[in-house]
């Protein structure tokens, strides 16, 4: 049994969870998005309820029907993201960003859908960054007591990469895994190592996403600053 699956131990709390994955327009019927099922973040909700917090979900083209208990708080962009995940933050407990951010946007939108014409080759597609929503609401906490989540997948050196991330990104933790062709995306279950900025590392075996987030919200909770 997780420590915390039955105890209310977030009551009082308000914890802002982020999930999905932003879509980046073009034009009005074309974006550049990623691959990612909203399934952690919508877990993390889901336990965060169970465990007594109330629970601002800000969701991203996942296509899942709200979470029993949660606040559902709907966007599409990055920049949208950003907006609700600082306003949601201004009073939270704890901020876990789930979501899956797209790095780059394109540098413009037109207005009108982009045509294709005979004999001319596309233009290269210009991009710009997006803001690092992480590191933003690592860096702008309204209280130092709040903690913040983020997630991270590598493919290679996941530990380093991780590690580096953590310190590059100020937040108090990592959740890591390592992705490859069949690993993690859309599926049910997750394997991971949950680094901390105090440099505890704590390991959870491939399971279900539940188990996963059970293990968050218990490293939340031992970083909380009572009351
Ligand atoms: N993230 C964010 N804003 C961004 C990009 C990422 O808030 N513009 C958050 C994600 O929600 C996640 C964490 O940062 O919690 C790590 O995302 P990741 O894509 O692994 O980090 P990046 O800094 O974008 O590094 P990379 O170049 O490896 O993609
Ligand atoms: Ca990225």
């Amino acid at each position: 049994l997780a420590r915390g699956a039955q105890s209310p131990d977030l009551a009082r709390r308000h914890v802002v969870v982020s999930a999905g994955g932003t879509r980046e327009p073009l034009d009005p019927v074309r974006f550049l998005g990623n691959r990612s099922s909203g399934r952690q973040g919508f877990a993390l909700a889901r336990t965060a309820v169970a465990r007594g917090a109330r629970v601002t979900l800000i969701e991203a083209n996942t296509g899942m029907t709200d979470p029993a208990g949660a606040d559902v708080v709907h966007v599409g962009t990055a920049l949208e993201l950003r907006d609700a995940a600082l306003k949601a933050a201004a009073d939270a407990d704890a901020v876990v960003m789930a979501a899956a951010v797209a790095d780059f946007r394109p540098a413009a939108y037109a207005q009108g859908k982009i045509k294709k014409r005979d004999g001319v080759e596309p233009e290269p597609l210009a991009l710009v960054r997006n803001p690092d929503i992480l590191a933003a609401l690592a860096a702008e906490r309204p209280a130092p007591g709040q903690v913040v989540v983020g997630f991270a997948a590598e493919t290679d050196d996941v530990l380093a990469n991780g590690r580096a991330k953590l310190r590059r990104k100020g937040c108090d933790l990592l959740v890591v895994n390592e992705v490859g062709a069949h690993k993690t995306f859309g599926a049910a279950e997750n394997e991971a190592v949950v680094l901390a900025a105090d440099g505890g590392e704590t390991p959870v075996p491939y399971g279900p996403k539940e188990a996963l987030a059970d293990t968050v919200w218990d490293l939340v909770v031992e970083r909380l600053v009572t009351p």
